[in-house]
């Protein structure tokens, strides 16, 4: 069975003190508050990840929140100056890395043959990649949304054996609905990740696409979480703007209760 899975990408936000102080807030109120097994994942700036894990490792919460990087190097080592390698992540705590992120594919030309090698290296050092997919509004309004998703899942992780590519996570975020407040319809995301969860089944085989979490993300909320994660092929969702307030972070875990 797939895992259901909130996690949060808190991006350019929280310097270490306010790192530790948001962190320490969700831990308390999950561990008060939820009663479901979702996974949690909280994806921090390189620079508070290994503080969070030390955090982590002296509470009670130990377990039951994973840390995750933003991001990593598509080399394993060596003269690329301002890079993080998969390694230096894992060596830090870090269980998940995303790849790929819209904002990543949009100021940096993140290709998908480069996040191929990213998602390599990911998997090399025994971290799950969060695999980002979506569309543009422009894309979608010239109805190519559809081609450029399966693009994206076919020159990114296709690569991959079944038995591999089962263990990785996928996260649509359409592009038009990432900070904007313009949250896809549950009916909008449900016919997308249907979509990429049949790309896998001709890709591959039912079993597989049966055991991929794919992750809704795009101005997800405590008031539209239990709409969108109640869809068939929605498997939780990679949160931005509600995942730096610990009450609807909380909120939107507490969905899967
Ligand atoms: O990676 C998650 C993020 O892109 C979604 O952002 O603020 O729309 O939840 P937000």
């Amino acid at each position: 069975m797939r895992k259901k899975i909130v996690a949060g990408n808190w991006k350019m936000n929280n310097d270490l003190q306010e790192s530790l102080k948001l962190f320490s807030e969700v831990a308390n109120m999950v561990k008060d508050e939820v009663s479901n097994d979702a996974e949690i994942i909280v994806s921090a700036p390189f620079t508070n990840i290994y503080a969070l894990d030390q955090w982590k490792n002296g509470s009670d919460i130990h377990d039951k929140i994973k840390l995750s990087g933003q991001n990593c190097c598509w080399e394993e080592s060596g003269a690329y100056t301002g890079e993080v390698s998969a390694k230096m992540l894992k060596s830090i705590g870090a269980e998940y890395v995303i790849i790929g992120h819209s904002e990543r594919r949009q100021y940096f030309a993140e290709t998908n043959a480069l996040l191929a090698k990213k998602v390599d290296l990911a998997l090399k050092h025994e971290l799950i990649p969060i695999f980002c997919i979506g569309e543009t509004l422009q894309e979608r309004e010239k109805n190519i949304h559809l081609d450029l998703i399966k693009n994206q899942l076919q020159e990114g992780l296709f690569h991959l054996i079944k038995s591999v590519v089962k263990t990785v996570v996928i996260a649509y975020e359409p592009v038009w609905a990432i900070g904007t407040g313009l949250t896809a319809t549950p009916e909008q995301a449900q016919e997308i990740h249907a979509f990429i969860r049949q790309l896998i089944v001709e890709g591959y085989d039912e079993e597989t696409a049966n055991e991929v979490s794919i992750l809704y993300g795009g101005s997800c909320n405590p008031s539209n979480a239990a709409s969108l994660f109640s869809q068939k092929d929605i498997d939780g969702g990679l949160i931005g703007g509600a995942s730096l307030k610990s009450r609807d972070f909380t909120d939107i875990i507490k969905t899967f209760n």
